[in-house]
Formats: structure tokens, sequence, C-alpha cells
């Protein structure tokens, strides 16, 4: 047990200490940044939506998500580590879900959508090494998701 608390202290400090204080010198000596176009920081700059969904990608979505993130995000709007999944697609744009599963640390770092997170949470997420078409499957699961809760 010991080892473990140590281990989440560490976390604790480097998420809410170091990472947000350089953060904010790089804004303050940071050119004016360009307009947030609500999309995130990264490779996906549009995704075009299915519709219906696509049963097979939903059910590799689901997949990535048991092995990955359920251990800090629930499927209902209840905060565990991270925010409950319940109505991420209404309250973000598909590409910054897809930027912020991929290209994690850029986006804790830039983004404002994502700091103001990180600042609710005592956690920074991790990277989890997904790859743009497993990121594509997880946001086809969390439309899906979504969809079957209204
Ligand atoms: C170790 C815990 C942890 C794991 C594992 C994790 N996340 Fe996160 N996630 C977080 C935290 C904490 C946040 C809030 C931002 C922050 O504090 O870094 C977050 C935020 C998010 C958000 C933004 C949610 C919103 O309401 O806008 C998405 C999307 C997301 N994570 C997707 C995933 C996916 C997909 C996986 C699995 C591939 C995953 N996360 C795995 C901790 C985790």
């Amino acid at each position: 047990m010991r080892n473990l608390f140590g281990y989440m202290f560490c976390m604790l400090l480097f998420a809410c200490g170091g990472s947000s204080d350089s953060g904010q010198s790089a804004t303050q000596s940071a050119p004016a940044a360009p307009k947030d176009d609500g999309k995130g920081i990264g490779e996906i700059t549009e995704v075009a939506l299915n519709d219906p969904l696509d049963q097979e990608m939903v059910a590799r979505g689901q997949e990535i998500y048991d092995l990955k993130c359920s251990a800090c995000h629930k499927l209902t709007g209840q905060r565990v580590v991270g925010p409950g999944f319940l109505g991420v697609t209404e309250r973000r744009k598909p590409e910054w879900i897809m930027n912020m599963i991929t290209n994690t640390d850029a986006m804790l770092e830039k983004d404002p959508q994502a700091q103001a997170l990180l600042e609710e949470c005592l956690t920074r997420m991790p990277n989890q090494n997904v790859a743009l078409n497993e990121a594509r499957d997880i946001l086809e699961f969390f439309l899906s998701n979504d969809q079957s809760k209204k």
C-alpha cells in the first residue's frame, strides 16, 4: 500500500503542480493563439460520421474501452478518475474526442477545454497508445452509448 500511495502522490504533484505552471508561462510568452474551433489539437481535423452507426466499429470500440479506459471512465455521467462518458459526443466535437484520445499530452498542455478538465480532476490522463483507427472505433462506441440512453 505504501508504494501505491507514494506513486499516486507523485502523479498528483506532476499533474497539478508542474504541468499547469509551465503551461501558463508558455501561453503568456507565445503570440496570440489562433481562434479555438473546438476541434482540439492533433492530426484529426475532419471526421465524417456514419448514419446509421457501424455496429462492427461499435463492438471494436467497446473492446478497447473495456481494456484501456474503463478503469478511469464509466459509461454513465458519473466521474471516477476521469469524467463519465455519457453525453461526451454532445459536449465535444468528434474531432476533439479523437484528438484527446490520440494526442493526449498536447491536448492537456494546449487545448482550453482539456486544460479546464485537468484543473477539475486530480489526475492527468496518461497517453493510451491508441491508433487513429482505434480512436475512430471508440468514437463510434461513444455515439452508440449516447444514442442508446436517450
Ligand atoms: C488513468 C486514468 C485514465 C485512463 C486509463 C483513461 N483516461 Fe481519459 N481521462 C482521464 C482524466 C483524468 C481525464 C480528464 C482530463 C485530465 O485530468 O487529464 C480524461 C478525459 C478524457 C476525455 C474527455 C472527456 C470529456 O468529458 O470531455 C476523453 C474523451 C477520454 N478521457 C477518453 C479516454 C479513452 C478513450 C481512454 C481509453 C483508451 C481513456 N480516456 C483512458 C483519465 C483516464
